[in-house]
């Protein structure tokens, strides 16, 4: 069939779709059907069935004759340690760390915490609350205490699995400090915590709460997994909003189970056996559906690598990765490629490795600038698929879905939409625009299975931020077109969101954080562009009267508040002391020209604005710290 033929089907009959994809899952009850709207615009997939992830991501495959296939390769060239656990060792693991739980008191509908660096221990982990039907919440290392407490506080978890450190390339990142920290912060206290010692570092334990991993998972009795409803929540993952409140996406079970395995095959065009990399971290969306979950719901071998794309120890370790480990399909954010670009610009590098293992290389999570994308497949001799998608969606919205057929590749789009999302282009009426114009790129209602249902304990939030500007669409948040051939292009976010290395971060939220300083009257956080990062966050501060001659410490105080605050992720490192701001005559900030004149770009001054000097000001100011004057 032609990407066409599967599209069409999937328009033309839906739920028939989405009820024969469930064939490729393993059901304890099948579901009597597909989609259920009683709690409009709430919608779920396949709620009366039951079913376990875990089973589906583990068990079914030991059962099946996968038991001697690697499930994970651990690649960590910040500790030289390179190793491989087997599906059945993998279900001797998961089997005890859910018993370790149990133990610990945690129930079904519990929620469970991890905060861990990029070690097997944390696939470990996921697979094990949902094993014995807790919820995880995994919280990404690169944020600090303050984040770490506000999603304790959200999602209330009774357990916490942590590790002792992180290994940055430049440092020791200890994790067990910043936990307790941030269960002090927090107003609710789990009852344990697990640790993993690493040996690059040994955390000290509270006695009574926290519990040693490997003594208490060596002395758990491994459990089986539990059917759970197909509707149950498999995690919460925090995400970037408007504020510095993070969102709580939910993650239901059975839609998840199908529409990942459906794009194993279909869209990244893998067959089970096949070695899969997503080079991300477990704290982000893509390590959630694209190192644990899909691969081995899927039966694939994924990699698990504790390193980055260059300085580990240099921009040659994706190429002995992919050589070294037979990888056919690498995902990753365009950063990377950026970053190998920078430090080896002719890919001198790669004639060290035999790439004849590789088929396929995806980008995501940022916009994928040409330049890397022509630089990717001219080096790689490789297929190169640029796709979009969402912590919110969990998988891909539009993509070149090569297992189904490979569309023609258009550089600067991130092709077409996938089965289950019918994408529309509005304008701010919430009309439909004509191909080729530039609006906000929504999907109409329902959103397909694996989707988030609703936010965890904000539903009147999830219709605020999503449904509610247009009515029966879901707004994404982007802003792009879409070209005759039904082509999607991705140009910009619509509200405070940036990104920066593939992170999604909120201004709103680093602008809280620089408000609290004591002598900043106001502030405004902009994206600027940034030749690696793709974007970094630029900080405009006007200082409280009296405060004026403390300008040269309010920045650098600023840039360590954000790091104490909100963490190292937010790369915050550039901010500016100025008069004023720049704002409508109603008093509206007038950040689109800021960043225009950050980056250099043309701009016509607004009519709306209260006084054109600041401009200047800005623009001198930016040139204090390297920003070419327009
Ligand atoms: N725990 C603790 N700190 C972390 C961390 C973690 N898991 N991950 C990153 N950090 C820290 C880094 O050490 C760095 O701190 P520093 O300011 O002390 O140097 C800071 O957070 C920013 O990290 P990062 O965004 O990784 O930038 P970098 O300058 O260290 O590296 C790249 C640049 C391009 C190599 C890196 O951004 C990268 O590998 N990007 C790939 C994109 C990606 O994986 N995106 C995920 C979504 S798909
Ligand atoms: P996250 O939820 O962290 O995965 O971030 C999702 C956001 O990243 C999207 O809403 C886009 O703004 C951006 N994004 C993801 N993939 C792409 C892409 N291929 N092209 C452009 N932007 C992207």
């Amino acid at each position: 069939m032609s990407y066409r033929e599967v599209y069409g089907a999937w328009k033309s009959d839906p739920e028939s779709f989405w009820l024969d994809m469930c064939e490729g899952i393993e059901w304890e009850k099948k579901p009597s059907k597909a989609l259920f709207t009683k709690k409009k615009p709430f919608y779920s997939w396949f709620d009366d069935g039951l079913v376990n992830t875990c089973w589906n991501a583990v068990d079914r495959h030991v059962n099946s004759g996968r038991g001697d296939q690697p499930a994970i390769i651990y690649d960590s060239p910040v500790t030289g340690v390179k190793s491989k656990i087997t599906y059945s060792e993998l279900l001797i693991q998961v089997s005890k760390v859910a018993g370790a739980l149990v133990k610990l008191g945690v129930e079904t509908g519990d929620r469970v915490v991890i905060y861990m660096p990029m070690i097997p221990e944390a696939v470990v982990a996921m697979l094990a609350c949902n094993r014995m039907g807790a919820i995880h919440s995994v919280v990404f290392g690169g944020f600090a205490s303050r984040e770490l407490a506000v999603r304790i506080d959200d999602a209330q978890p009774k357990c916490i699995l942590s590790a002792s450190c992180g290994i940055e390339p430049n440092r020791l990142v200890t994790y067990k400090p910043l936990l307790d920290e941030a269960i002090n912060l927090a107003s609710s206290k789990p009852q344990s915590c697990l640790i993993f010692q690493r040996k690059e570092c040994s955390a000290e334990l509270i006695v009574g709460r926290d519990f040693d991993w490997k003594e208490t998972v060596a002395a758990a009795e491994p459990i089986d997994c539990i059917p759970l409803p197909g509707n149950h929540p498999l995690y919460i993952l925090y995400t970037s909003g408007t504020t510095g409140q993070p969102k709580g996406v939910i993650r239901p079970s059975g839609g998840h189970l199908v529409a990942l395995n459906w794009t194993m095959k279909n869209f990244y065009g893998v067959e089970p056996g096949e070695v899969f990399w997503a080079a991300s971290d477990v704290g982000w969306v893509v390590g959630h559906s694209y190192i644990c979950y899909a691969p081995l719901i899927h039966g694939n071998t994924t990699v698990l690598y504790e390193g980055k794309p260059v300085g580990t120890p240099d921009a040659g370790a994706f190429w002995r990765v992919i050589s070294e480990n037979k990888v056919s399909t690498l995902f990753t954010a365009p950063t990377a490629f950026r970053a190998i670009k920078r430090d080896d610009p002719d890919a001198i590098l790669l004639k060290n490795y035999d790439m004849s293992c590789f088929k396929t290389l995806f980008l995501a999570g940022e916009r994928a600038d040409p330049d890397t994308l022509y630089w990717a497949e001219r080096n790689l001799k490789v297929p190169v698929i640029d796709h979009w998608w969402q912590t919110e969606t969990g998988w891909p919205i539009t993509g070149n879905p090569i297992g189904i057929e490979m569309l023609p590749i258009k550089h600067g789009s991130s092709f077409v939409p996938m089965p289950g999302y019918d994408i529309q282009i509005l304008d701010t009426e919430g009309n439909e625009l004509p191909r080729g114009q530039l609006g906000s790129i929504t999907v109409k209602l329902p959103l397909p299975p694996g989707n988030f249902p609703t936010l965890w304990n904000a539903d009147q939030r999830y219709i605020e931020s999503y449904l509610d500007e247009f009515p029966g669409y879901y707004n994404t948040g982007d802003a792009g077109y879409m070209d005759e051939n039904g082509y999607v292009y991705i140009m910009a976010r619509t509200d405070d969101v940036i990104n920066v290395a593939g992170h999604r971060l909120s201004t709103g939220g680093l602008e809280e954080v620089i408000a609290s300083h004591p002598d900043v009257a106001e502030c405004a956080v902009i994206g600027a562009a940034d030749k690696l990062k793709g974007q970094i966050p630029m900080g405009f501060v006007c200082l409280n009267a009296g405060s004026e001659e403390k300008k040269e410490q309010v920045i650098p105080e600023c840039i360590k508040l954000i790091r104490e605050k909100i963490g190292p992720v937010a790369a915050f490192k550039q901010a500016v002391v100025v008069d004023r701001l720049p704002k409508t005559r109603s008093g509206k900030i007038l950040r689109g020209t800021m960043v225009k004149i950050a980056n250099g770009e043309e701009f016509n001054t607004p009519a709306t604005i209260d006084d054109p000097v600041i401009l200047d000001e800005i623009t001198e100011k930016l040139a204090t710290i390297g920003y070419p004057k327009v």
